[in-house]
């Protein structure tokens, strides 16, 4: 009895419907989920391919707000305290509604235990799906050093290795955290944070006028909506920003999604595009140094999928294990996606770069497909064996497996949803031939990112590099961090 009236009631909440989820709309403040296919490829491994190698750049894991953020939400708490007022319909729960931040001197800016949780289940994910790592084996992980960000490496590190009893076998079974400073301008290209260390990057970042151009457009109509349920008090644009926000960040802080169920989907939709522009014409394709930042990184990791799991660049002391892992910030997301060449092409026409005023349902570049928390962009390589499922195999008692010849591919995946490489499609599952991918980035990217060094106005700037090395030569003055399961 009890329980079928929970059901009924979640049944009816908005947030549940299938149709539409404000969690799925709210960019950076999304908890994480696995972004839906647009190109309408299985996430799955194809058929009669093994992953072999793979690579992730990801944002660290749910946190509490910035304290900027968080300011703002005290300002909205002390609005909606300070004054004598009546509230009705979505917004009869606002004059109980409390801040989800209970301890300010230790929570702002850090991660939440959504945010380990996700980090750790991101562990135990990965493990299982490439089956890369035997029993006892260490792991070696790249981070920014910010400490949200090593949490989330930490977290994933526990969630990766967290199996049988290497207690008391300590050589057994670790993982080492290679910690590179977290938006230094010293580091240039080498480094997990490289948007700092270009400073040409933060001229080709128009996000603040983009996207505050866009919100003035609809956040007055939605306060003006809101103000009917309200006799006493006047919400403001500024309070609607708030307000969308407290959708993502309470859910994922505290489970309460009452601000979920305030605006409609049109609203959330408009919400949604704000941060898209704030993205793209940001740190994404329509800042013009954009891809410059984010090539190093896919270059090196080019470079490594050439050679191949278990080999290191001429010159390394490093060789990378085959799940490469670096832990950055929202920001060093959308480079990599312009460095790839993603999401900046259409069939349709007018839909790049993103209007500024009219948002056009075609396009691709979603921010809360690529920089929700603990958003991911992950190369793999595959080995694809030329046998197809209606093959027969033989196998003979006691002989050795035969080799079946296989052939190399890349797909990239962001946040689960694989996304096709422009005019690269032609491996199982719609992947790009390794040696034709090497040849896109070494040719076509490479002329799009340009030269680091020259494009960020570095040429004179001694020790500036365009490179990026960490991977497979460790860096001078590195700090290593030991995770072990004592
Ligand atoms: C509460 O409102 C009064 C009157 O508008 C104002 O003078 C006071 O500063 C406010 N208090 C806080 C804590 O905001
Ligand atoms: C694993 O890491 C531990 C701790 O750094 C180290 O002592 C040990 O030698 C490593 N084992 C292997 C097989 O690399
Ligand atoms: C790095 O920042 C410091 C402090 O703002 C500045 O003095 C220095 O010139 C910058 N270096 C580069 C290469 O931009
Ligand atoms: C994205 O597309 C726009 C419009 O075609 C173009 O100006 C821009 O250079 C592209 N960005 C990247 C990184 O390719
Ligand atoms: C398969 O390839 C390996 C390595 O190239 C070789 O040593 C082995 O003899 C081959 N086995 C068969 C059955 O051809
Ligand atoms: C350049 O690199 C060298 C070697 O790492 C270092 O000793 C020197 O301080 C660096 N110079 C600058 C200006 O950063």
């Amino acid at each position: 009895m009890h329980l079928a009236i929970l059901v009924a009631a979640v049944a009816i909440s908005p947030v549940c419907s299938v149709s539409f989820n404000p969690l799925q709309h709210s960019g950076p403040a999304s908890p994480y989920f696995d972004a839906p296919s647009q190109d309408g490829i299985s996430p799955a491994t194809p058929t009669g391919c093994v992953v072999d190698q793979a690579a992730y750049i990801l944002r660290h894991g749910s946190r509490y707000p910035e304290p900027g953020s968080f300011t703002g939400w005290q300002a909205l708490f002390t609005k909606f305290q300070n004054t004598s007022y009546t509230a009705k319909g979505p917004l009869a729960f606002i004059p109980s509604w409390v801040p989800p931040v209970d301890d300010i001197p230790h929570e702002p800016l850090f991660l939440s235990s959504t945010g380990a949780l996700e980090a750790f289940s991101l562990g135990v994910d990965l493990r299982k799906r490439y089956q890369f790592t035997k029993g006892g084996e260490n792991i070696t992980v790249w981070s920014a050093s910010q400490q949200r960000v090593l949490d989330t490496a930490t977290f994933f590190t526990r969630g990766y290795l967290s199996q049988g009893n290497y207690l008391t076998t300590p050589s057994l079974n670790r993982g080492t955290i290679i910690s590179l400073p977290d938006s230094v301008n010293f580091t240039f290209a080498n480094s997990l944070t490289p948007s700092t260390g270009c400073p040409t990057y933060s001229t080709g970042d128009t996000s603040a006028v983009t996207s505050t151009a866009f919100r003035a457009t609809y956040q007055s109509a939605i306060a003006a909506r809101l103000n009917k349920f309200l006799d006493g008090l006047t919400l403001d644009a500024t309070d609607i920003g708030v307000m969308q926000d407290l959708c993502g960040f309470q859910t994922e802080i505290s489970g309460d999604t009452r601000f979920c169920h305030v605006f409609e989907d049109s609203e959330w939709l408009d919400y949604e595009y704000a941060d898209d522009l704030n993205y793209y014409y940001g740190s994404g394709p329509g800042n013009p140094f954009s891809a410059t930042v984010g090539f190093p990184w896919v270059k090196a990791i080019s470079d490594l999928f050439a050679l191949g799991p278990g080999e290191t660049t001429p010159g390394g002391n490093i060789t990378p294990p085959a799940l490469i892992m670096g832990f950055t910030h929202d920001n060093n997301l959308p480079p990599v996606i312009s460095a790839l060449g993603l999401w900046n092409t259409s069939h349709e026409p007018g839909v790049y770069p993103l209007s500024l005023t009219m948002p056009n349902s075609q396009r691709q570049f979603r921010s809360s497909y690529v920089v929700a928390f603990r958003g991911y962009i992950a190369l793999e390589r595959l080995k694809c064996s030329a046998t197809s499922d209606e093959e027969t195999v033989v196998h003979v008692a006691g002989a050795a497996p035969a080799n079946v010849s296989t052939s190399k591919y890349v797909r990239v995946r962001v946040d689960h949803a694989p996304v096709a490489i422009p005019g690269c499609t032609s491996g199982p599952g719609s992947t790009c031939p390794l040696e034709q991918f090497t040849t896109y980035i070494d040719t076509t990217r490479a002329t799009a990112a340009g030269d680091f060094v020259q494009r960020c106005g570095l040429q004179r700037v001694v020790n500036a590099t365009g490179e990026v090395t960490f991977l497979t030569v460790a860096p001078p003055d590195i700090q290593e961090l030991l995770v072990g399961l004592n």
